[in-house]
Parts: structure tokens; C-alpha cells; sequence
């Protein structure tokens, strides 16, 4: 399914802090999140090592958004941009945008190139967006995507709905055009546990029957903070959690533990192409014919996950 010639999308997770607290991620929500967070980020060595063009012929995104990581506080994260900028991609970033100063995000938009994006998270049109981005600062988020657009740089408003904030949607979606953001768009969360906060009610999505592998159909795949190669963002919190704990809670993990997991995926030890052609990769393929790992049926299967909105703006 996947192969070093069809990867066009890589997703990576730079490190395991960020500076707030959103109310449904992982980072929140997992009960074995105090072993996982604000621990590691991948080194710039090994992002040098491990990502060269020439090994990934048809790339087309480099995409910095992980499970649990605020891209811009990893230490070299300048220095990572500029490894990926001669590449001739896209270069995408998601973030909260309350790190870093103006001049931090002016200097960003400069080492960017062309055909980048930097997603910002802003679930409101005011103060009302810490709610859900709980330790976060509207006005410093302000301050520092209008310096990051001031200077250049390409801006998406994407704005997760709740019944707390779906009254200032249109409000955001104006302030975006006006602040120059190149996009709006909106989001509708499944995730069940939001402590408290409400989803904005939505249609159920059309089921189907057979596993279509999300990723794969995307020619995409997935590298965690500590350097795991794993298909897609879905298995992550799974590969995290078993990273600290070896508990062994369905077919997923017990793959791991019957193929050595840092041994076959990590990027100490193989490359993403020894990876992905290892034996974890081919039983969690194996596994969506008959028997299929329970995420796998309930990203994929089911197709309970993210439904994203798009909303052009003009
Ligand atoms: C874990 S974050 C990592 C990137 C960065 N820290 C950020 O928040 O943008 C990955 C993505 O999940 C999104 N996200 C956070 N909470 C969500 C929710 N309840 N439903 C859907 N997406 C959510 C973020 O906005 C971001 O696009
Ligand atoms: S900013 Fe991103 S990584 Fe940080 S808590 Fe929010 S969703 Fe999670
Ligand atoms: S959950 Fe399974 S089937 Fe879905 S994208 Fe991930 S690896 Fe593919």
C-alpha cells in the first residue's frame, strides 16, 4: 500500500510540549500523559538523517502537526524548517499561536517558502477562544499571527466549533478576511470527552462497510516525538501510551510486542523505508482482511473521525 515512491504527505511530530491545555486533546485527556508530555522532541540529527529528498521521489507536503506537540516550541525548530525548504514542497504548520514573539513569527514567515501554510487554532473571535484553548491569549495570538502576515506569511483561521463559540463563526470568519488570513476554516469535533464543553450538534456521516485506510488512500504517513513511523495520527495516542506503559490493550499493541516495535518502526534503529516495509506495517495491513485492529475499524471503518469543513474565503 504504501512504498517510498507513492509517500506524497509526511505528518510529523516535533515534541511532546506545548504551553496550554485544550480541553479535548490527547494531552489532556490521557491518563498516562504525565510519562509522555514535555519529555522529548526529535533531534535535528535524526531529521537529517532520516528525511532526504532523494528518498521520498514524489513528496509533496511536509506537515508539522502531531497528537501532542506545539510545533514552534521545539528548540531547532528553524533550523528544521530550513532542512525542509529546499525541498520544493509544502511546508504546513499547525499551532495554538500563543508562543513566541512577533519577531519570532516575522522571522518564520522570511525561512518559510513558497506554497507553505501555517494553520492557527482559534476557536473564537475573542477572548472566548481560551475556552476551549485553555492558558492561551487571544491578544497574543493577534499580535503574533499579524506579524507573521505582515511579514509574508500565508495564514488558515481554523476554528473548531462548539455551542460555546458557534455564535462568533461568521464574526471569526470576517476578521480573517480583514486580518488577511488566505483561509477559514471550520471544524466540528467528535471527540467525547471535551471536559464539559459541548459539540455543535451535526448530521451523522455516511457509514461504510469496508476498512479504507485513510492515510493510505492519502499517500500519507505518520512520524511520532519519539521517532515511531506509524501509518497515521489515529494509532498515535495507542503507540504513545504503550511507549510508556507495555500494556498490551488490543491487536495493535500486541503487533508491537510480537515484532519488537523499536527494533522495526523506530528511527534509532531503521529507516522510514525499513519501516514501512517491516513486519508491523504488513500486520497492520494484514489485519483490516479479517480481523481488524479496532482502531482501524473505527477511523476507517466506521468513519467516526474529524469532518472537516472547508470554507474558502472569496
Ligand atoms: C494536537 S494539535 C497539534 C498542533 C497544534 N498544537 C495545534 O493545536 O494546532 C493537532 C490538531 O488537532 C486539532 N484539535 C485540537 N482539538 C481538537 C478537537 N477537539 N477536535 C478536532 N481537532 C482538534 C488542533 O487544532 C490541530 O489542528
Ligand atoms: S495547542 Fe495543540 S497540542 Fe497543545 S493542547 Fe491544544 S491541541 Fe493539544
Ligand atoms: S486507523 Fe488504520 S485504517 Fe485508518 S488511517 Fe490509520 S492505519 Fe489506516
Amino acid at each position: 500500500m504504501w512504498t517510498m515512491n507513492t509517500i506524497e504527505w509526511i505528518d510529523i511530530e516535533l515534541t511532546s510540549f506545548c504551553n496550554i491545555s485544550c480541553k479535548g486533546c490527547f494531552r489532556v485527556i490521557s491518563k498516562q500523559s504525565d510519562k509522555i508530555l514535555n519529555k522529548t522532541y526529535i533531534d535535528i540529527d535524526t531529521i537529517k538523517k532520516r528525511f532526504q529528498k532523494e528518498m521520498f521521489p514524489n513528496i509533496q507536503i511536509i506537515n508539522f502537526c502531531g497528537s501532542v506537540d506545539e510545533p514552534t516550541t521545539h528548540p531547532q525548530f528553524f533550523d528544521i524548517v530550513e532542512h525542509f525548504a529546499s525541498w520544493n514542497v509544502h511546508i504546513n504548520v499547525a499551532t495554538n499561536g500563543s508562543l513566541k514573539t512577533p519577531q519570532w513569527w516575522q522571522k518564520l514567515a522570511k525561512i518559510l517558502p513558497p506554497g507553505h501554510r501555517v494553520t492557527w487554532g482559534i476557536d473564537g473571535s475573542d477572548e472566548t477562544s481560551e475556552i476551549y484553548r485553555e492558558g492561551s491569549n487571544f491578544k497574543k495570538v493577534q499580535e503574533n499571527f499579524r506579524a507573521f502576515i505582515a511579514a509574508g506569511g500565508q495564514a488558515v483561521w481554523q476554528f473548531i466549533e462548539f455551542e460555546h463559540n458557534m455564535h462568533q463563526t461568521e464574526i471569526a470568519k470576517q476578521m480573517a478576511t480583514d486580518e488577511g488570513f488566505k483561509k477559514f476554516i471550520t471544524i466540528n469535533s467528535h471527540r467525547k470527552d471535551t471536559n464539559g464543553i459541548k459539540h455543535k450538534k451535526i448530521e451523522p456521516v455516511q457509514q461504510s462497510t469496508e476498512i479504507s485506510c485513510k492515510y493510505g488512500n492519502q499517500k500519507r504517513i505518520f512520524v511520532n516525538h519519539m521517532g515511531n513511523v506509524i501509518p497515521c495520527c489515529h494509532l498515535n495516542s495507542k503507540m504513545m501510551e504503550y511507549s510508556v506503559t507495555n500494556e498490551v490493550k488490543d491487536k495493535f499493541e500486541q503487533i508491537l510486542v510480537n515484532n519488537d516495535y523499536k527494533n522495526d518502526i523506530n528511527l534509532d534503529n531503521v529507516s522510514i523505508e525499513q519501516a514501512i516495509n517491516g513486519n508491523i506495517w504488513s500486520n497492520i495491513i494484514d489485519s483490516w482482511k479479517k480481523d481488524a485492529i479496532p482502531r482501524c475499524e473505527s477511523v476507517c471503518k466506521q468513519k467516526i473521525r474529524d469532518s472537516f469543513v472547508h470554507e474558502e474565503i472569496n
